[in-house]
Parts: structure tokens; C-alpha cells; sequence
């Protein structure tokens, strides 16, 4: 086998052991422990968990956009496509940003300039990583903008993005993220600023991409999404992975304590209103994380040893992986 044909065999996206802290006035936190996952060449994948998990940290590390102070990647190894991200140097990391990997935030200003008009912000990304002319660029950007539906896409491409509102911010950005066809998307609650009518027509655009074989990680609290778009499931508490599996596995025979607290809490349209059933109590602060299992104040099964020893991810069969030691045969 040749050395291009092995790559194509490994996965788009391999993270190992990713540990990621933060050092603010009241001390050193670690909001990523030691993430590993993978993502396949056109697979979708799911990141779901609480607030303040570590969702949106674990996916801006991916391509080192992590702030830094405060933040601090401590270790582990991201590699795309065969190249490590984490000893790129600011050259490749610009190549590979936008462009391969692209990433749709949760605050569309964080990715849009606000000196600029979002035609030229548009034309540039496409200049920058296609060699068109400014003309042909202008109006595919102008394409873009109708297709995450902007109404007067050509008018729109004159204003400021102060000039729009929070939705038709959040669409500029997921045109900008999607228009390069990039291998990976990275959407850390992309259409949470969005109307329900809008939302589909996104989610609509991400399984075109699909079809591309672009690979997505899809970060967002809601399952019903989660269902519908992705094909795996990794599911996080309080800075580490609890459990990952394929979504049948995730939703029909949930593992960990948690990610079935998540379950129960989602509404079931066919039975009707019902009260949603929260998971008791708080995630709580990582100042705070308890020694060993972080979900022990919370599990109704937590015994002595989930209070001294940190779970691994017991392996379930299937793919399907859990870190609670219910799991473990040996359980004392
Ligand atoms: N720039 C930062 N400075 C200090 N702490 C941060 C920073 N960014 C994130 N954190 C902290 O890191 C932890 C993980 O945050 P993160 O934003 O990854 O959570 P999340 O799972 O994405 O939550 P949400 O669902 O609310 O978006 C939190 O305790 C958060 O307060
Ligand atoms: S390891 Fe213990 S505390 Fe943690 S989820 Fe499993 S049973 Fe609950
Ligand atoms: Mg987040």
C-alpha cells in the first residue's frame, strides 16, 4: 500500500490525551482532561454536555485557538490529515484555518471584523486560499450569502456587520465557514442566534456538505439535532469524555449515568407536555472538581471507590465506551 492510500485509511481528525488549563486570578483550572477521539473522512460527530463542560475549549484547541494567557495547552497531539496541529508553525496553522478545517463559533463577532464590510471580509477568505479573480469572488461570496439565506445579498454585502442583526451575523459566518468547502467543520452551537426556519436550512447545508464527504463536529445542547445530523456521539462532563459511542448506541442504550440523566431530560414530543426531568443538582466548579469520578456528587450509584479513583472508559462493545466503573466486572 502507498504512503497516500495509508492515509486515507487513518482518520481526518486524531486527538490524543488533549489537556487544556486556565490560569486566572483565583488560580489554575483544568478545563480539558486528557481528550482523545477521532474523527473519520466524512463522518458527523456530536459533542454534547452541561454548560461548562469543556465543550467549546476541547474544540478550539483543535486548531490551537485556545487564548493564550489565560489558556494553556498542557499536552496531547491533534493531527489532520496526517500533519500534527500542535507543532505547526503559524504559517501552516493559517493554511490549514478557514480553509481544511473550518470552525463556526458560538459568538459570530469572535469570527467577523467590524471595520470591514462583509463583502470584502467574504472576498478575502475566498482570495486567500483560491487563486479567482476578485470579480469571480465577489459574487461567488454574493452566492453564499442567498445560499444560508440572506435576504438582498448583493445590498448586504455593502454593510457593517454592526449593521445586522444577531441571526444574519451568525449566517455571514456559517457562509464564510462553509463557502471553502473545508474537510472538517467544527460548529459549536451554530444556529443557536437563528429562527426555527433558518436552523433547518443550515442543517440543510451541513448534510449537503455531507454528501461532499466534508467531516463535521457538531457541538450543541440539542439531542433532537444531535439525532437528526450525526452519526457518533461524544458525550462530556466536567472536562473529561464520559462516554462515546454510535448515536443508536448513545440514545437507545446510554452506558454512563450522565449521559442517561441527558437522555431523560430531553422533551418527548409524542407523549405530549411533560416536565422535563432534570439532572439533580449543578456541574460543578472546576476549582472544584471532586477526586476521582467528577459525577459522584450527582450519580445515584456512586459508591466508594467512584470518591478515590478517576474511571477509565470501560470498553461496552460495538465502539460504544463508558468511564464509570458500574462498567467495570471487577467493580470494588
Ligand atoms: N477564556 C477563558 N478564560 C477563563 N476560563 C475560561 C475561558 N474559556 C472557558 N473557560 C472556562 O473553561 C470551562 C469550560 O468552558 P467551555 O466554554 O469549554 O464550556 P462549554 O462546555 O462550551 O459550555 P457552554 O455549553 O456553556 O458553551 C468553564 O469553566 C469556563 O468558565
Ligand atoms: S463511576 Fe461511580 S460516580 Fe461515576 S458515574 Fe459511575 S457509578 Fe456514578
Ligand atoms: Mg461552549
Amino acid at each position: 500500500m502507498t504512503i497516500d492510500q495509508n492515509i486515507h485509511r487513518q482518520p481526518l481528525l486524531s486527538v490524543k490525551n488533549l489537556s487544556v488549563t486556565f490560569t486566572i486570578d483565583d488560580g489554575r483550572f483544568t478545563a480539558a482532561e486528557d481528550i482523545c477521539m477521532d474523527i473519520g473522512r466524512g463522518e458527523s460527530v456530536g459533542l454534547v454536555g452541561e454548560s461548562g463542560c469543556g465543550k467549546s475549549v476541547t474544540a478550539l484547541s483543535l486548531t490551537r485557538l485556545v487564548p493564550s494567557p489565560p489558556g494553556s495547552i498542557e499536552s496531547g497531539s491533534v493531527v489532520f490529515d496526517g500533519s500534527e496541529i500542535m507543532t505547526m508553525d503559524t504559517a501552516e496553522l493559517r493554511k490549514i484555518r478557514g480553509n481544511a478545517i473550518s470552525m463556526i463559533f458560538q459568538e459570530p463577532l469572535s469570527a467577523l471584523s467590524p471595520l470591514h464590510r462583509i463583502g470584502r471580509q467574504l472576498v478575502e477568505a475566498v482570495l486567500l486560499h483560491r487563486q479567482i479573480s476578485k470579480k469571480k469572488a465577489w459574487r461567488f461570496a454574493e452566492q453564499w450569502l442567498k445560499k444560508v439565506g440572506i435576504p438582498d445579498a448583493e445590498e448586504r454585502m455593502y454593510s457593517y456587520p454592526y449593521q445586522l442583526s444577531g441571526g444574519m451575523q451568525q449566517r455571514v459566518m456559517i457562509a464564510m465557514a462553509l463557502m471553502l468547502e473545508p474537510a472538517l467543520i467544527i460548529a459549536d452551537e451554530p444556529t443557536t442566534a437563528l429562527d426555527v426556519t433558518t436552523q433547518a436550512q443550515i442543517f440543510e447545508l451541513l448534510q449537503r456538505m455531507k454528501k461532499n464527504f466534508t467531516s463535521l463536529l457538531l457541538i450543541t445542547h440539542d439531542m433532537g439535532v444531535i439525532w437528526e445530523t450525526c452519526e457518533r456521539v461524544i458525550v462530556m462532563y466536567a472536562s473529561r469524555i464520559v462516554e462515546t459511542g454510535s448515536r443508536e448506541e448513545i440514545f437507545e442504550h446510554p452506558a454512563h449515568p450522565y449521559t442517561i440523566g441527558l437522555l431523560e431530560a430531553i422533551p418527548r414530543l409524542s407523549k405530549g407536555r411533560q416536565r422535563l426531568k432534570d439532572i439533580p443538582g449543578q456541574v460543578p466548579s472546576p476549582f472544584n472538581y471532586p477526586p476521582g469520578c467528577h459525577f459522584q456528587e450527582r450519580c445515584p450509584y456512586a459508591f466508594d471507590r467512584c470518591r478515590r479513583e478517576a474511571p477509565p472508559l470501560y470498553d461496552c462493545g460495538g465502539g460504544q465506551k463508558a468511564a464509570c466503573f458500574l462498567l467495570d466486572k471487577a467493580k470494588q
